[in-house]
């Protein structure tokens, strides 16, 4: 038994997030929690809403509530949903905790310590009319790379050039609209990570079995022109950590807060801590899982996220570690992704183009979003939805060969011989032969499920499936029972325990379905089949068993066409 900490990228606390989101970060890390959990691992399966920063400000300034007031509203929702899409956080919480809180100023003042930080004095652009600076999003105007004229101050959304706020044409205020804006002095603190650039590179070398996805960026970022620069790690905000050097002032910094990427990886330690302090536990229980000298040096640390969020796990994050000169827990692999498209185009928030979790939870359950969302991950490159590729899915993975294999064995099984697993007959060299191709499937899935293959695992997943409607159209138990019952009692009886083991071994994609049918073969023995043959035998003769009520429904044409208009656009 191993210990597995598992982190998903913390989505931002500013509105619901879509499918490409999910997909890209908590969804994967969920199946990789459960899979873990059901291969017997002592897993901690941890993420949090990302609350401070420009985009939340915004976003409760749009909607006109306090800051703090809009983040616990949203946090709720989030929260919801998350359960909704049954994805199992050992612990859900918030950066805003003030667990997240001391512990920033903790790795701030450690940084302070070691000469990791150095104090700048820098020109920002100041609103006259709002009274205040204004940085990152706060900022609107010309792009200088391409003449886009909503272009934000970190970067411009059109043709996705990182911006400083001060490089900006025609610069206006977020907020208020202003264009009386000055540029003015301000002091920020900068960590040094170019000194920390040895480490880093020393660091990301020794990890040879990363994803190329994962290297190559963070190696285009450590080597770059302009890669691996000194960073801002504080803003000018309202909202966000206090900035501290531990718990003492950092004199001349009175106002100003930690910049949100500062403090947002963090929230994965913080996050453990808030998981004791909900639960009754102990400081050393989550000490155990985060710090080296104190029981997490034989942890396993495994971070999933989109690609766009690599270069802050594999650069910045670790140079806060490294930094702080503190044993703690590094990632051992980190898992990640490319984009999902919609239909055609993109996800976009700004436009409620493409589904969001709330709306798809309110047209179908979560097994289905989660069998297409995992089946067709954006691994090796980005991958699309589309609504025709949606209902083929659903309709033949999951209804016509998972759902009608279920169907078809309990049902024969209730009309010929009763709603208890039958007796009759001995396993021969069809079902030998069934047992030996299945176990050679399911070393395959799991080989795929520890390499978090996420593709690869759900279609040998689906070719698991496969093999059992195979067996059952060759042993033909409908037409064995009319010369030869005991040979039909045998092929459905394996027919029963198979339902079981597709349970245990779908657990981690499809779990309200999994524990359908685990609850239909009147078990709750979740055991790993490490020996099929003995897994194959787990439902003795005499067992009660019922009929699962519609495991899964077909999605209709007009179902589809409706929901294609629906999402077109929009969101209302
Ligand atoms: N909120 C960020 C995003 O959605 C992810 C933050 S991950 C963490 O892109 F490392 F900062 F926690
Ligand atoms: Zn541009």
């Amino acid at each position: 038994m191993a210990r597995i900490l598992i982190t998903s990228a913390i989505p931002y606390i500013n509105g619901i997030k879509h499918l490409g989101n999910l997909v890209g970060s908590q969804l994967p890390a969920d199946l990789f929690a459960r899979y873990m959990r059901g291969r017997g691992n002592e897993v901690l399966f941890l993420c949090a809403t990302d609350e401070h920063g420009t985009p939340a400000e915004l976003a409760a300034a749009k909607a006109g509530k306090p800051v703090e007031q809009y983040c616990a509203e949203m946090y709720e929702v989030q929260k919801d949903l998350a359960a909704g899409f049954r994805l199992s956080f050992d612990h859900f919480g918030r950066s805003s905790s003030l667990r997240n809180r001391k512990l920033t100023q903790h790795f701030a003042g450690k940084l302070a310590e070691n000469g990791y930080i150095e104090e700048v004095s820098e020109k920002q652009m100041f609103s006259i009319a709002d009274n205040r600076f204004l940085p990152d999003r706060y900022i609107e105007g010309t792009c200088p790379n391409c003449g886009y004229d909503r272009a934000r101050g970190d970067q411009c959304e059109n043709c996705t050039k990182q911006l400083d706020p001060t490089d900006l044409i025609n610069p206006r205020s977020a907020i208020s609209g202003s264009t009386d804006l000055e540029v003015r002095e301000t002091k920020h603190l900068y960590l040094k990570q170019r000194s920390l650039k040895d480490k880093l590179e020393a660091w990301i070398d020794s990890k040879t079995d990363w994803p190329i996805l994962t290297t190559s960026i963070a190696k285009k970022w450590l080597n770059d022109g302009d890669g691996l620069q000194d960073r801002g790690i504080t803003r000018d905000l309202y909202w966000g950590v206090p900035v501290m050097k531990g718990d003492q002032p950092w004199p001349g910094m009175e106002g100003k807060v930690f910049y949100v990427w500062f403090d947002a990886p963090i929230e994965y330690i913080a996050c453990a801590a808030e998981w004791v302090d909900a639960n009754g536990k102990t400081e050393a229980d989550w000490e155990r899982w985060w710090r080296t000298d104190k029981g997490a040096a034989d942890v396993k640390y495994f971070q999933f996220m989109g690609k766009d969020n690599v270069p802050f796990h594999t650069l910045s994050f670790p140079a806060t570690i490294l930094g702080s000169g503190e044993p703690w827990k590094m990632v051992d692999y980190l898992k990640s992704f490319n984009y999902l498209n919609y239909d055609g185009g993109q996800f976009s928030t700004s436009q409620g183009r493409g589904v969001f979790m709330d709306q798809a939870l309110s047209i179908l359950p979560a097994d289905y979003w989660r069998w297409w969302l995992l089946s067709h991950a954006p691994e090796s490159s980005d991958s699309e939805f589309t609504w025709e590729n949606f209902q083929a899915s659903v309709n033949k993975d999951l209804a016509d060969v998972l759902g009608n294999f279920v169907s078809r064995v309990t049902k024969f099984c209730v009309s010929k011989f009763g709603n208890e697993v039958p007796a009759g007959g001995e396993f021969g060299p069809q079902e030998a032969a069934l047992i030996a191709d299945l176990g050679a499937r399911i070393k395959d899935y799991e080989g795929y499920m520890d390499a978090m293959e996420v593709r690869k695992s759900a279609a040998e997943l689906r070719a698991i499936w496969v093999v059992g409607n195979e067996y059952l159209q060759s042993a033909a138990p409908w037409s064995a029972v009319k010369t030869d019952p005991d040979r039909a009692q045998a092929i459905v009886r394996l027919g029963l325990n198979l339902i079981r083991l597709y349970a245990i071994l779908s657990r981690p994609f499809i779990p309200d379905a999994s524990a359908a049918m685990m609850a239909a073969m009147g078990s709750d023995d979740w055991t790993w089949p490490d020996d099929v043959s003995a897994a194959l035998r787990a439902l003795p003769a005499g067992h009660g068993f019922s009929v699962p009520e519609n495991l899964f429904r077909k999605i209709t044409d007009e179902e589809r066409a409706d929901w294609q208009t629906r999402f077109a656009g929009v969101r209302t």
